[in-house]
């Protein structure tokens, strides 16, 4: 397994492009599922998590090129196999977006549970909630789900739980809803950059969907859906990260291919903090580092609150502020594997129940520490590069499950990260 080592000391400056969304991807690329043309998206990051949906796609009959200009072109050439493998779902939780599209085009689905992770339980019960009341017949056998249908018909459902609105369960509903009889409407539907893009493919591909970026979404279900040509937005959580890096260490640092109105919640907590962020354009700004990093209070919630995927990077800064902050996580209660971590590098962080008290501290120090989750290995990368010394990031395989070359863009910068590769094949999973 590959690990990463850093050492501290060189401020950042430069600038860095970010790359397309993760999580706007892996939807998009299974709602080619629903297109009875060819599909050609384009900035698809080459990350794990891309490639292991490519996979699934493949098995299901999906004809797949990465052209040389790292377009994807996608097209359905086989419907037989809508089956998809435990080995490949369980290495990436989000492989359940392809269950509204194939249930949607082919009327049954065979997916397997993909499991807990790291960061939470992670239950399904909304996208069964959802697709049960469009008509499907769901059942659960040796860890699998089976769902049936003879045609999905739209009705109106109300789609939250306990923690609010889903963002993969609204991708599953919408793709679904889309072929399905009459029309649909989704009350409390996620309404993220990432569900908005989605909508917005379908709607390239036909699909008639009202209230795009709203809770509300109205969708009246069409016969066919055709191929498409389609650009993913920006990665949020890559851009947000990197404004991280320039808030902890940078002298004078371009994010540029970003969209800073997906970015208003993290860019209003690093300013309060003190963190100076000059907006050049709607794609583009320029951040330096705070000399004293004022300490606030964050909790996380769904967009546009501030991103849960954000709550570990912004630790990183916190653990550095002048006085005592608190993150409340109010997505995922659990996610909080990066605090023992970062304590170990120095960090005074004290967790009760879905709380992180940070009691801020002059620096930190370099250590050898362990990646578990994709956000956390993020956070430990950002602590490296401001930590007294050396630090050694192992399993970053996660990592590379969500950041495109995130060395590489750091090393750009003037930052002192260098990958050690490791021959033995990962097999590790989310
Ligand atoms: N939830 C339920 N029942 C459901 C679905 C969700 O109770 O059927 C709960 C979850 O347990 C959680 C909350 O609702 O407490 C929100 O979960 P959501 O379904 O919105 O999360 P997700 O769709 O599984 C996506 C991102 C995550 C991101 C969350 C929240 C993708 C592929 N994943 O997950 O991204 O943290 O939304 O914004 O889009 C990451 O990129 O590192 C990552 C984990």
């Amino acid at each position: 397994m590959d690990k990463f080592v850093i050492r501290s000391g060189n401020p950042l400056s430069g600038t860095v492009s970010i790359s397309g969304s993760k999580n706007a991807s892996l939807p998009i690329l299974a709602a080619t599922i629903l297109s009875a043309g060819k599909c050609i998206l384009k900035g698809i990051p080459a990350l794990r998590d891309v490639d292991t949906l490519l996979q699934i796609l493949k098995e299901l009959g999906l004809k797949i090129e990465r052209k040389e200009n790292g377009d994807i072109w996608s097209e359905v050439s086989d419907e037989r196999n809508s089956v998809a493998r435990y080995e490949l779902v369980k290495t990436m939780r989000a492989s359940i977006c392809i269950l509204g599209p194939l249930l949607a085009k082919r009327k049954y689905a065979k997916v397997s549970l993909p499991g807990g992770c790291v960061i939470g339980v992670r239950p399904i019960d909304l996208h069964e909630k959802g697709l049960k009341l469009l008509g499907a017949d769901i059942s659960y056998k040796h860890g699998y789900l089976v769902a049936n249908v003879k045609q999905l018909v739209g009705t109106d459902m109300y789609l939250g739980g306990t923690f609010g609105s889903t963002v993969t369960g609204t991708a599953n509903i919408l793709m679904a809803s889309c072929l399905a009889k009459g029309r649909t409407v989704i009350e409390n539907a996620a309404c993220e950059p990432e569900v908005q893009d989605l909508a917005l493919f379908l709607t390239k591909m036909g699909a008639k969907i009202k209230g795009i970026g709203t809770h509300r979404l109205e969708i009246e279900g069409v016969k066919k859906l055709t191929g498409a040509t389609y650009t993913v937005i920006p990665d949020r959580i890559e851009a947000g990260t990197f404004i991280v890096a320039g808030a902890l260490a940078g002298k004078n640092v371009t994010i540029k291919n970003c969209r800073l109105d997906h970015l208003s919640a993290i860019i209003d907590n690093l300013r309060q903090m003190g963190t100076e962020i000059e907006k050049i354009s709607n794609t583009e700004c320029r951040v330096r580092q705070a000399k004293h990093k004022r300490p606030i209070d964050i909790t996380t919630l769904p967009y546009p609150g501030f991103p849960t995927d954000m709550q570990a990077q912004m630790m990183v800064l916190l653990a550095l502020a002048d006085g005592i902050s608190i993150i409340t996580e109010r997505i995922y209660p659990d996610r909080f594997m990066h605090v023992a971590e970062l304590n170990r590098m120095g960090a005074r962080i004290r967790k009760e129940g879905a709380t992180a008290v940070i009691e801020g501290r002059s620096k930190l120090w370099g250590a050898p520490v362990m990646a578990s989750d994709l956000r956390a290995s993020a956070a430990l990368v950002l602590a490296g590069l401001v930590a007294d010394g050396s630090t050694e990031i192992q399993r970053v395989y996660h990592i590379d499950r969500g950041y495109e070359q995130i060395e590489k863009k750091l090393q750009k910068l003037g930052a002192n990260i260098k990958r050690v590769f490791d021959k033995m094949p990962t097999t590790a999973d989310e």
